[in-house]
């Protein structure tokens, strides 16, 4: 069974800065509420005429350099998002053709925020089925885009970004060592956008109605969450053999400072080994445990052999972990 682990990386944020201030001047919220109760100062949002393609396409570049690897060389690209550019047409297509990945096939997963873990679950599996030997895994959203501006429960979490890593083969020792997914299907407004899919398609009414728009029932998705994510985790850990106490780092989606802290306090993990850049990006859905590698990579804090755990949950309701010895 051949090692699976990371070749290359890269992450992308739009430019345009949406601080707790800017929220200020659009709803009754505080940068003193929003910093309390979720630890996010500041996140990204996308410019008019900017995709989620547009920002995967980025971190696909960056990734592809740092691989040393041209777009040619990919045999599969596999999108986790929940904002694709459009509804239909994959928005990994868009991709392809944006980063010229001729000999790609590409496919979108939509597993919310526990997208990243998802896709790199399955292209781990498909390389190790000896289907293809390099795969782009990407993690893009614009979730700016489908938040009620109007909505300061919900609206004030959001951000855009997006992160990619390359898989293939590394050395005996590195890679990914185990995963967990996990899902507790709801068909409620726990956590989802009602209209414009099939069952409610877009009307007049739907649209005045603000139905177009991410609704979410906060407390229910805390409650989930502080209870998905050790279960992930220790499951994961469980599947590897792995001892939670050894884990380097922790990189958890960065849905709410609390929830994190909540999670780690049942895993037993200190917050030292926690990455967070939560203050710097809100929620980015399927990017954010991706943004958080990205960061780490770049402040010389995530190194050759560390062994980490990602892990993260979102609508569906979705839930997962992996755990790998970083091989780069
Ligand atoms: N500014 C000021 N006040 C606010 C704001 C705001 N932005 N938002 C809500 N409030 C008010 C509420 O109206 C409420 O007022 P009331 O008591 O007069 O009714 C009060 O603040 C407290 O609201 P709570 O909902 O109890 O606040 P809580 O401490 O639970 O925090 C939050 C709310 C941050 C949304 C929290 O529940 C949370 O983070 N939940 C998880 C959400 C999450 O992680 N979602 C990501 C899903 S990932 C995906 O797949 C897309």
């Amino acid at each position: 069974m051949n090692n699976v682990g990371i070749l290359g990386f890269g992450k992308y944020v739009p430019e345009k800065i949406m601080s707790n201030a800017d929220w200020e001047k659009l709803v009754d919220t505080s940068d003193e509420w929003i910093t309390t109760r979720t630890g996010i100062k500041e996140r990204r949002f996308v410019e008019e005429g900017q995709g989620t393609s547009d920002l995967g396409a980025e971190a696909a570049k960056k990734a592809l350099k740092d691989a040393r690897l041209e777009a040619k060389d990919i045999e599969l690209i596999i999108l986790a998002t929940c904002s694709a550019d459009y509804r239909v047409q994959n928005c990994s297509s868009l991709i392809q053709k944006k980063i010229g990945a001729v000999n790609a096939a590409a496919f979108d997963i939509q597993a919310a925020c526990s997208g990243f873990i998802y896709s790199l679950t399955v292209g781990k599996a498909l390389i190790q089925s000896g289907m293809y030997k390099k795969i782009l895994v990407i993690g893009a959203e614009s979730i700016s885009r489908l938040v009620d501006m109007q909505d300061r429960n919900t609206a004030i979490l959001f951000g855009d970004g997006a992160a990619a890593a390359v898989l293939g083969e590394v050395e005996e020792g590195y890679g990914i060592i185990s995963s967990y997914m996990g899902t507790e299907g709801v068909d409620d407004d726990t956590l989802r956008i009602k209209a414009g899919g099939t069952l409610y398609p877009a009307t007049v009414e739907r649209v005045e109605n603000r139905e177009i728009y991410l609704e979410m029932n906060g407390t229910d998705v805390f409650k989930f969450a502080v209870r998905a994510l050790p279960h992930a985790t220790k499951e994961a850990a469980k599947n590897g053999n792995v001892n939670l106490a050894d884990i380097d780092i922790l990189f958890p989606h960065q849905a709410n400072l609390r929830i994190i802290e909540s999670a780690a306090k049942r895993l037993r993990i200190p917050m030292e080994k926690v990455y967070l850049n939560i203050h710097k990006y809100g929620n980015t859905s399927a990017a954010s445990i991706g943004l958080a590698i990205g960061d780490a990579l770049e402040e010389g804090r995530l190194k050759k052999g560390d062994l980490i755990a990602l892990t993260g949950f979102g609508a569906g309701l979705t839930y997962g972990s992996l755990i790998m010895r970083w091989s780069k």
